[in-house]
């Protein structure tokens, strides 16, 4: 099977409002994937913790047989292609993106036969039924969505993964005050990801939705605590 994008309720998402004003330099602009696609950059930006980060969010995750995997939203550098690499032979494993440009630079990335299903939907609204899958990866996707999306993206991401399995999220996270970045990161934060300080102020467990079904939640929290990596059991 070929890597190839696909939009599966046939009427293609429109792309957010927050993605068009607050980050259009980061995704949209196709300028943006020919500067951001270098994982050093990305490494540079999360303070050389890339890799740990990635290696921490793969080690959790199931990688036995008969699994189906959902990626939601692209990511720069290597992700998905180490995930790839982590799943056994044969599983499935999908990436879900509002922009195709976003997509399209996923392709590239990826082997011409890797089998990974590109799938152009919103997190908000997923085209898939319920309990299609058996684990989910949200890498660093919350802290960039208003409050109202972020609670809606919890809330697919709930009902796609079916009961048994496993969500596993990458995101910031309030610092301790003795963390040397912890005021460098307000000032970058505040200026270029406006709704990422709601991750610094309330526990993503806030906005999961009411009486969610959860056999367990983890939170660990790596350097310094401006990262958190949850775990949830379905
Ligand atoms: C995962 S986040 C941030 C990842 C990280 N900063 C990096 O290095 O790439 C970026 C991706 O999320 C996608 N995205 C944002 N909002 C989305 C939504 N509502 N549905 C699906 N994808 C979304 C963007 O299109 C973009 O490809």
């Amino acid at each position: 099977m070929g890597t190839q994008t696909r939009c599966i309720d046939g009427e293609p998402p429109a792309v957010p409002d927050y993605l068009t004003e607050t980050y259009w330099w980061a995704y949209i602009d196709p300028r943006a994937v020919y500067i951001f696609e270098r994982q050093w950059l990305v490494n540079l930006i999360l303070w050389g913790n890339f890799g740990r980060l990635r290696d921490a969010a793969l080690a959790r995750l199931d990688c036995g047989n008969d699994l189906r995997t959902l990626q939601v939203a692209c990511v720069y550098g290597d992700l998905t292609a180490r995930l790839l690499g982590r799943l056994a032979d044969g599983v499935q494993l999908d990436v879900l993106d509002v922009l195709p440009v976003q997509l399209a630079n996923l392709a590239r990335k990826l082997p011409a036969d890797s089998g990974v299903g590109l799938i152009h939907g919103n997190s908000a609204d997923m085209p898939f039924e319920p309990g299609h899958y058996d684990q989910a990866l949200l890498f660093f996707l919350l802290h960039e969505q208003p409050e109202t999306v972020r609670r809606a993206t919890l809330a697919e991401t709930l009902r796609v993964v079916k009961p048994g399995g496993r969500i596993v999220m990458v995101d910031y996270h309030r610092p301790d005050r003795s963390n040397p970045v912890y005021w460098p990161m307000v000032g970058v934060l505040r200026t270029l990801e406006p709704y990422a300080l709601d991750l610094w102020k309330t526990e993503i467990a806030a906005w999961l939705p009411a009486g969610a079904c959860l056999k367990s939640l983890t939170k660990e929290t790596l350097f310094g605590g401006l990262y958190q990596l949850i775990t949830i059991e379905v």
